[in-house]
């Protein structure tokens, strides 16, 4: 283990919230004849495959890639790099994040895909922030952070490294994050 990194969520604590979520869903689902999950690359990937396999609704599997900036005029664009194979018009949508921190991604992310008409919109997302700048309705939410922290592993990176650690984590010294 990297001395450096403080676990924050280890694999058995997101493998037993994952399974809860899972239930809820399930539930929630449960007259669904198909579920389309929309998993936003790169950071979901890992968080999306292990709650489909806990999933007990036929699914769907779609893929997502963004880009978000602030651009000329300070606002912010979501750029899509990568667009869904299928269309979602009339299906059931569960949207599947990484992270909400200003929430500005998830928002834009969120609006595209309304506009193309889903029967329903839902959001899971694993990590919430404290900071959101702006209001973003999230359904299912797997932990909340508390304090100020850039997290890694579990799927989510800092300059493309730490996707493959099995727990979440965040650097013990400040100056090692961005
Ligand atoms: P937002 O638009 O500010 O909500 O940012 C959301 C996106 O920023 C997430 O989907 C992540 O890709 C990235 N992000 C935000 N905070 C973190 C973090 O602590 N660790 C890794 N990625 C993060």
């Amino acid at each position: 283990m990297d001395p450096n990194i403080e676990v924050v969520f280890d694999a058995d604590a997101i493998a037993a919230r994952i399974k809860s979520l899972a239930d809820i869903i399930n539930q929630d689902y449960a007259d669904t004849r198909e579920l389309v999950l929309v998993c936003i690359l790169k950071g979901a990937a890992i968080f999306a495959a292990d709650l489909l396999r806990k999933i007990r609704i036929p699914c769907r599997l779609e893929f997502m890639a963004v880009s978000s900036y602030e651009d000329f005029a300070s606002s912010n664009t979501v750029q899509i790099l990568l667009d869904l194979k299928h269309d979602i018009a009339g299906t059931d949508v569960l949207l599947v994040e990484d992270i909400l921190d200003t929430g500005l991604t998830l928002k834009k992310i969120h609006e595209m895909l309304k506009n193309r008409s889903p029967k329903s919109l839902k959001t899971v997302c694993l990590l919430k922030k404290h900071n959101q700048k702006i209001c973003v309705n999230i359904e299912y939410v797997g932990f909340e952070l508390h304090r100020d922290m850039f997290v890694i592993g579990y799927g989510m990176d800092y300059a493309e490294r730490y996707r493959e650690l099995d727990y979440i984590g965040a650097f013990r010294n400040i100056e090692q994050s961005p």
